[in-house]
C-alpha cells in the first residue's frame, strides 16, 4: 500500500496537535503493516505556487483543442505541477495533516491540489464531467481546531471543500480524526478531546490496512 503523507502545517512537531496525530497515525500503521510506502511531502518545503494563466492554458486548453502544444512559457508554469502529481497518482491512501485556519483548510494545501488535481493527470474530461484515471481508495484528514464543529456544521469549510475536490477524482472514503476543541482557556476537556482524536487516528490506521 502506497501512502501520501501530505502536511500542510508549518509549525514545529513539538508544538502541533496535528502534527501529534499524525504520529500516532503513521506509527499505528507501520506497526499493523510494515511494508506500507509513505511518502511525506511537507508543503512548506515544497512550496506550491499559485496557478497563473499559462499555467491554466496548459491544464486546460487540450481538453478543447487536442491539436493544443503549449509555449515554453505554459510548460514551465507547469513545472510544479509535471514534477509533483506523480506521488498522488501513486497513492492508495492519501493522508493530509492540517489545521483549521479560518474556518477552512490552510491556503497551501488548497494552493497544492489547485496544480495537482487537473486533467491529464489524475482525471480526464468526458462528456458528462470528470472520469477518473487512478484510483485512490480512501482520503484520511489529521485535523485540528481550538473550536468544536458539530457534524454538518455550516461554519465547517473544511470537510465540505475536501469532499468536492476529491469527488471530482472519484474518492468518496474520507476518514477523519479530528482534535476539535483546543483552545483550553475556552473548552476545559481540550486534552480528553486531543486523546480522543489519537484514539481514531490509531483505529483509521489499522481500519484502512484491513480494508
Ligand atoms: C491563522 C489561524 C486561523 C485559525 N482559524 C481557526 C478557525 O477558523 N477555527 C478554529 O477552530 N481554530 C482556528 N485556529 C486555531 C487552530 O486551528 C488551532 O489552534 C489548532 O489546534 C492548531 O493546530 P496545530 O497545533 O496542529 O497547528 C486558527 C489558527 C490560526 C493560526
Amino acid at each position: 500500500m502506497n501512502v501520501l503523507h501530505l502536511i500542510a502545517n508549518p509549525k514545529p512537531s513539538e508544538t502541533s496537535v496535528s502534527k501529534k496525530l499524525a504520529l500516532e497515525f503513521f506509527s499505528a500503521l507501520m506497526e499493523k503493516d510494515p511494508d506500507v510506502v509513505v511518502e511525506n511531502v511537507d508543503l512548506y518545503q515544497n512550496k506550491p505556487p499559485f496557478v497563473s494563466a499559462d499555467a491554466l492554458n496548459y491544464f486546460w486548453r487540450p481538453v478543447i483543442d487536442p491539436a493544443y502544444i503549449p509555449s515554453k512559457a505554459e510548460e514551465n508554469a507547469a513545472n510544479y505541477s509535471n514534477n509533483n502529481a506523480q506521488a498522488m497518482i501513486d497513492a492508495d491512501v492519501v493522508v493530509l495533516t492540517m489545521p483549521v485556519w479560518l474556518n477552512s483548510m490552510p491556503a497551501i494545501l488548497k494552493a497544492w491540489l489547485d496544480q495537482i488535481v487537473v486533467p491529464g493527470k489524475l482525471y480526464r474530461m468526458g462528456p458528462d464531467g470528470p472520469v477518473p484515471t487512478h484510483h485512490i481508495r480512501t482520503v484520511v484528514l489529521l485535523v485540528s481546531s481550538d473550536s468544536v464543529y458539530k457534524e454538518n456544521d455550516p461554519a465547517d469549510g473544511l470537510t465540505p471543500a475536501i469532499r468536492a475536490i476529491f469527488s471530482w477524482i472519484g474518492v468518496d472514503d474520507i476518514r477523519i480524526a479530528w482534535a476539535d476543541g483546543q483552545d483550553s482557556e475556552r473548552h476545559f476537556d481540550s486534552a480528553e478531546r486531543r486523546d480522543m482524536a489519537i484514539e481514531a487516528a490509531r483505529e483509521i490506521a489499522e481500519e484502512i490496512v484491513d480494508d
